[in-house]
């Protein structure tokens, strides 16, 4: 499968969100990736409900939400309302991440679960049957424009292989840092999915910028 792309809108001109929105529209963008944080689980506060339900309207891309939040499981249902076709809950956060899985699944949302930096492949072994896809964190979650952390290619390495092991379809998603730097490189390792926000909305030519991490080619990878 041809890989994705989805620009994180954290990184565009929040004056300016509608514009951010059908620039994405009327990109070669796979998703719009839409970060949710609540200063607890991450030291930041982005947005939440309100922006999702003023973009839903006009968004044409699927929306793809990341969870940086306490109690998910809490929110699930109203993330879907507010038009999130994709919902990312952290392993971290989960007291009872199967059972939040479920809950995701049920209301009709594309199920992801998101790990750390620190947080061990091993601890999706028994969700990742349940799982659309997994998002790799490859920087501490929290703020955009980090450095990406080159440890990650070994995890995503790692997860790539049992998910080939176990014959499943479960997408890998990468998030932080990504740029046409270091894109390349990710897909190598068996990345399905990346995630970019500064790389591509702080690029003299953001849309220019999307088409060249769309095109980036990748030979089989090696497990
Ligand atoms: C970080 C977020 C990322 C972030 C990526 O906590 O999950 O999605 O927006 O931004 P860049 O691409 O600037 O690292
Ligand atoms: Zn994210």
């Amino acid at each position: 499968m041809k890989h994705l792309v989805a620009p994180s809108l954290l990184a565009a001109d929040f004056t300016r969100l509608g514009e951010a929105v059908e620039f994405v529209n009327n990109s070669k963008a796979d998703w719009l990736h839409i970060d949710v944080m609540d200063g607890s689980f991450v030291p930041n506060i982005s947005y939440g409900f309100s922006v999702l339900d003023a973009i839903k309207p006009i968004c044409r891309k699927p929306l793809d939400v990341h969870l940086m939040i306490v109690h998910p499981e809490n929110y699930i249902e109203r993330f879907r309302e507010s038009g999130a076709f994709g919902i990312t809950v952290h392993a971290e956060a989960c007291a009872h991440l199967h059972s939040t899985i479920q809950e995701i699944r049920k209301s009709g949302a594309q199920a992801g679960v998101a790990i750390n930096p620190s947080t061990p492949v091993m601890m999706l072994e028994d969700v990742l049957e349940d799982l659309d896809l997994v998002l790799v964190m490859s920087v501490n979650p929290g703020f955009g424009g980090q450095k990406f952390i080159y440890r990650s290619l070994h995890k995503i390495r790692q997860l790539k292989e049992m998910i080939i092991k176990r014959n499943l379809q479960v997408k890998i998603e990468v998030d932080g840092g990504i740029g046409l730097q270091n894109a390349e490189a990710i897909l190598q390792a068996g990345a399905d999915v990346l995630v970019a926000g500064s790389s591509i909305f702080k690029s003299d030519n953001p849309e220019e910028y999307i088409g060249r991490l769309k095109s980036i080619g990748v030979d089989t990878i090696l497990v």
